[in-house]
C-alpha cells in the first residue's frame, strides 16, 4: 500500500544509523531487478539485472547519499563536501538541495561525464575541478572535512555503506534467497564492500540460507584490486571507476576472500561492447563502467567459465543518459531523411 518509502523507511531497523535520525530522501531504492533472458540463455543460468541507474540522480549512489546526508543534516552540517569521478556529486548535489546544505564538490578536471556535470551544477553544488584524478580528490575532501566546517560523505563514511546494503536486501527479498553469485564494477570498492554488509546481515538474521560470491570487474588501466598495488595514474573511458588507490581496499579484499570471489580487469574495448549488448539485447541503456560487470562475465563465459544451472545477480549501477558523448562516439548516427508521407517511410524502414 503506497509507493515506496525510500531505503531508510524500508529498512530503518536494519540500519547502524542512528535511530530518531529524520530521512532525508528522495525514495531511492526499490529498483528493478530484471530478468536477462539474453545472459540467461548465454550462461545457463538465472541472470537477474539489478538496475541501480532507476534511482532518483541516477546511479546507486543515492542509497548511501539518503543516509549519510541524513545523519550529517541530523548532526547539524550546514555544507557537505565529496570527491567523486561524477555520480557521487550529482548524488550529494540532490540530496544536500533537498536537505537545504550547500554541496561543494572536488571533481578531477575534465574527466567527469557532462550529465553528471549538468547535475551537480542544477542541483546547486560549488564544483570545483582539481587538476588530478580522483584519488588526490579524496585525500583533499578528507582534509578539508579535517579542517573546515564541512562534513564528509564520501563512502569512508560507515554511513554510506549503510545505505548501499540495501541494494542486498532488496534483491534476497525479491529473489526469496541469495543468488549464488554477484557481479559487480569496482572502482572506490564502497559498493562491494557494502553489498557483502548486507548479505552477510540477512544471511545472520536467517533471510537468506547463503551468501553469493563476490566478483568485482575493475577497468585494465585502473585495476589495483587485481593487481594488489595502486596506479598512480589511472585511465579508462570508463571515468565513474577511472581510480588508482580505492578507499575501501580492505573491506573489497574481505568480502573477496569470504565469499571466495575474485576481482578481474576488464579492457575498455570490452565495456563499451557489453554496453552496447546489453542495450541492444535487454533493453537496458547504462552507462560505460557500469557494463564493467556485464563485460566481466562475457569474458569469463569466453575463458570456459561455467555458470550453468546458478542464480547470478549482476549490479547495472548508473544509467546510460549519464554519458551520451561515450555512448555516441564511433557510432554512425541514422541519417535515413524522407518526406511528410508514410509509404516512404515504411520504405525506407524496409516494410
Ligand atoms: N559504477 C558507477 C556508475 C560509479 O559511479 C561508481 C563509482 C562505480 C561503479 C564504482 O563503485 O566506487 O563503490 O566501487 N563512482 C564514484 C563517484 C567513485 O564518485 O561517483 P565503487
Amino acid at each position: 500500500n503506497g509507493q515506496w518509502r525510500g531505503v531508510i523507511e524500508e529498512y530503518r531497523e536494519l540500519l547502524d544509523i542512528p535511530q530518531d535520525t529524520p530521512a532525508v530522501t528522495l525514495r531511492e531504492g526499490g529498483t528493478p531487478l530484471v530478468h536477462s533472458e539474453w545472459l540467461s540463455g548465454l550462461t545457463g543460468a538465472q541472470v537477474w539485472l539489478k538496475v541501480e541507474g532507476n534511482n532518483p540522480t541516477g546511479s546507486f549512489k543515492d542509497r548511501g547519499m539518503t543516509t549519510a546526508l541524513s545523519v550529517a543534516v541530523h548532526e547539524g552540517a550546514k555544507a557537505v563536501v565529496c570527491a567523486s569521478t561524477g555520480n557521487t556529486s550529482a548524488s550529494m548535489a540532490a540530496y544536500a538541495a533537498k536537505a537545504g546544505v550547500t554541496p561543494i564538490v572536488l571533481v578531477p578536471e575534465g574527466k567527469i561525464a557532462a550529465g553528471k556535470m549538468a547535475q551537480a551544477v542544477l542541483h546547486g553544488s560549488q564544483v570545483i575541478q582539481v587538476r588530478g584524478n580522483f584519488d588526490d580528490c579524496l585525500r583533499m575532501a578528507r582534509e578539508m572535512a579535517w579542517k573546515y566546517p564541512v562534513a564528509l560523505v564520501n563512502s569512508v563514511n560507515p554511513h554510506r555503506l549503510e545505505g548501499q546494503k540495501t541494494a542486498a536486501f532488496e534483491i534476497v527479498d525479491f529473489l526469496g534467497d541469495a543468488p549464488d553469485y554477484h557481479l559487480l564494477p569496482v572502482g572506490n570498492a564502497g559498493n562491494i564492500s557494502a553489498y557483502w554488509l548486507g548479505y552477510t546481515q540477512y544471511a545472520g538474521l536467517g533471510r537468506a540460507t547463503k551468501k553469493p560470491v563476490m566478483r568485482g570487474f575493475q577497468a585494465e588501466g585502473a585495476a589495483p584490486l587485481v593487481t594488489g598495488e595502486p596506479f598512480p595514474d589511472p585511465e579508462t573511458r570508463a571515468t565513474a571507476i577511472r581510480i588508482g588507490n580505492p578507499a575501501s581496499w580492505k573491506l573489497a579484499e574481505a568480502a573477496r576472500d569470504e565469499s571466495g570471489g575474485r576481482f578481474a580487469a576488464v579492457s575498455d574495448g570490452q565495456i563499451l561492447a557489453a554496453q552496447k549488448a546489453l542495450a541492444a539485447n535487454d533493453g537496458v541503456f547504462v552507462e560505460p563502467a557500469s557494463a564493467a560487470g556485464i563485460a566481466g562475465l562475457l569474458a569469463e563465459l569466453e575463458a570456459g567459465e561455467s555458470y550453468t544451472g546458478t542464480t547470478v545477480a549482476i549490479t547495472v549501477t548508473g544509467h546510460g543518459l549519464k554519458d551520451i558523448a561515450t555512448a555516441l562516439d564511433g557510432l554512425v548516427l541514422p541519417d535515413v531523411v524522407v518526406d511528410a508521407d508514410v509509404d516512404a517511410a515504411a520504405a525506407a524502414a524496409g516494410l
